[in-house]
């Protein structure tokens, strides 16, 4: 599914359309350069989960920040990670799929580590729109996006 957001409002918006749609065990991986959208999707996706946006912020020092709750949920930055020692190093393996949301920017960097999860490619598509596709949400939920 593709979708074109004009401007971060929206994109958060459409973070928390998605984010109704996850349920504990989904690992939503993110792609796209910097200032594509990813925190700020992220921002929306953790908000269904009753998250503050505030709470929600891009300090690439933070590699995992988790958010206590039912399903606990963690809003992961692999930015700074640089091979598969820092990925084990930060515990990030621990963070995915069993009864936690994992929300993952930078998820290349999980390498083939990547399965089962819904991805979410974003494009700066000039000034404030970005192109957002989404791959892996259920044929039902997609269709209610
Ligand atoms: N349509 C849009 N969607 C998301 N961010 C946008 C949009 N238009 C402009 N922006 C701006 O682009 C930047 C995106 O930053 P951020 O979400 O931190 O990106 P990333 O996490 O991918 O580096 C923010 O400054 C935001 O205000
Ligand atoms: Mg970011």
């Amino acid at each position: 599914m593709k979708l074109t957001s004009d401007g971060a409002a929206r994109t958060e918006e459409i973070g928390y359309e998605l984010g109704k749609r996850l349920k504990a065990g989904d690992t939503v991986a993110l792609f796209g350069d910097l200032g594509s959208g990813k925190t700020t999707l992220t921002r929306g996706i953790a908000r269904a989960f009753g998250i503050a946006r505030r709470d929600v912020t891009s300090a690439s020092f933070t590699i995992i920040a988790e958010y206590p709750g039912d399903p606990p949920f963690f809003h992961i930055d692999l930015y700074r990670i640089e091979n598969e020692e820092d990925l084990e190093g930060a515990g990030v393996w621990d963070c995915l799929g069993r009864n936690s949301v994992a929300v993952v920017e930078w998820a290349e960097k999980l390498g083939c580590g990547i399965k089962n999860c819904i991805r979410v490619e974003m494009t700066d598509a000039g000034d404030d729109r970005r192109e957002i596709s989404i791959e892996g949400l259920d044929e039902e939920d997609r269709n209610n996006l």
